[in-house]
């Protein structure tokens, strides 16, 4: 892939955003989601690609636009999977809360896992850990290790999760052990992305989380040198079914950052949309103008750029 494409790719998240935001704290996570998804579904319109979502807003007959399997971009550029959450944190929007972004990842066709709407335990690590643990250890050894690799007592790890019932039981383990812990409300691509940013604080994100987020935030973690392994939790027939007609052969498998993304050819671009650890959120300001925070990387040359953008809005109702 052209590393232009980078660039074009920023829009995409930028636009998404930007009509995403409008729809802060009103309480219509509906809504900013549809906002986000036609806004971002127009902008790939001129990007330089012959795209195919593989990871997006569903199947062909629940989503009308960005759905799996679209034709996505002007055809004249590389084939490439995409894998796109235009809103990701719908109730974050909703309540005007922190951490919601719009994300695109990119990479040469075949090379992101075609990951199925369920729940996936993930284990994401920064640089300094990426390697060195395992998703296949009780979670108690995998706070010790890492307290041991980074050469701080328990008490100094910081440990985030999703707030949720089905994460009682590790929410335990992690007070029993004494580390800290930040409690997500939602939104575990940044979560997840958090441990690979050091000005972040956190150290480890641990739980279950959706699988496409997963997928997004390996692609993420592949462009910072850190590390997501995972394993899908179908929890019913159907769920099983669904892997094995993706191409998943055994669904229980641990799946690396290779399984995820295949390629050092990936492009990852993330939008804050509403304020975050990792990026500000839009801001509207004087002048019909509004600020947007962006970060977009590639991982094979693991450059990471952080944008701040100034749109001229002249018309309030053109982002709708
Ligand atoms: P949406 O943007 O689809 O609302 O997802 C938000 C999110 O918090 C994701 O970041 C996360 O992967 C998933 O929901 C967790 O699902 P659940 O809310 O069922 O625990």
């Amino acid at each position: 892939m052209e590393r232009e494409l980078a660039l074009e790719v920023v829009r995409v998240t930028e636009l998404a955003a930007l009509s995403a935001a409008r729809w802060m704290g009103r309480g219509d996570k509906n809504e900013a989601d549809g906002a986000a998804t036609s806004a971002m579904r127009a902008m790939f319109d001129s990007v330089s690609i012959q795209g195919t979502v593989v990871i997006g807003e569903g199947e062909m007959d629940e989503a009308p636009m960005l759905y799996i399997g679209e034709s996505v971009g002007n055809g004249q550029g590389p084939e490439v999977d995409v894998a796109v959450d235009p809103l990701e944190g719908t109730e974050l929007v909703a309540k005007g809360l922190h951490n919601a972004l719009a994300v695109v990842a990119i990479a040469g066709k075949g090379n992101l896992l075609h990951a199925p709407d369920m729940y996936m335990e993930k284990l994401a690590v920064g640089p300094a850990l990426a390697g060195k643990l395992s998703l296949n250890d009780p979670l108690e050894m995998t706070l010790t290790k890492a307290a041991a690799i980074l050469g701080k007592p328990l008490s100094n790890l910081t440990v985030s999760i999703l707030d949720r019932e089905r994460h009682r039981t590790h929410i335990q383990t992690l007070r029993d052990t004494g580390v800290r812990i930040k409690l997500l409300s939602d939104g575990d691509v940044a979560g997840a992305m958090a441990p690979a940013m050091a000005e972040s604080g956190i150290d480890l994100y641990v739980g279950s989380g959706g699988a496409p987020e997963g997928v997004l935030a390996a692609a993420a973690l592949r462009c910072l040198g850190g590390e997501l392994q995972g394993r899908l939790m179908a929890s019913e027939p159907s769920e099983w079914n669904r892997c094995l007609d993706m191409g998943i052969q055994d669904p229980r498998k641990l799946l690396t950052m290779e399984d995820m993304i295949g390629t050092e050819d990936v492009i990852f671009a993330a939008t804050g949309i509403t304020p975050g650890e990792i990026l500000g959120g839009v801001r509207y300001l004087a002048d019909q103008q509004a600020e947007t925070h962006s970060i977009v990387m590639r991982a094979k040359t693991r450059t990471i750029r952080f944008i701040r953008s100034l749109h001229y809005l002249p018309n309030k109702t053109q982002l709708h």
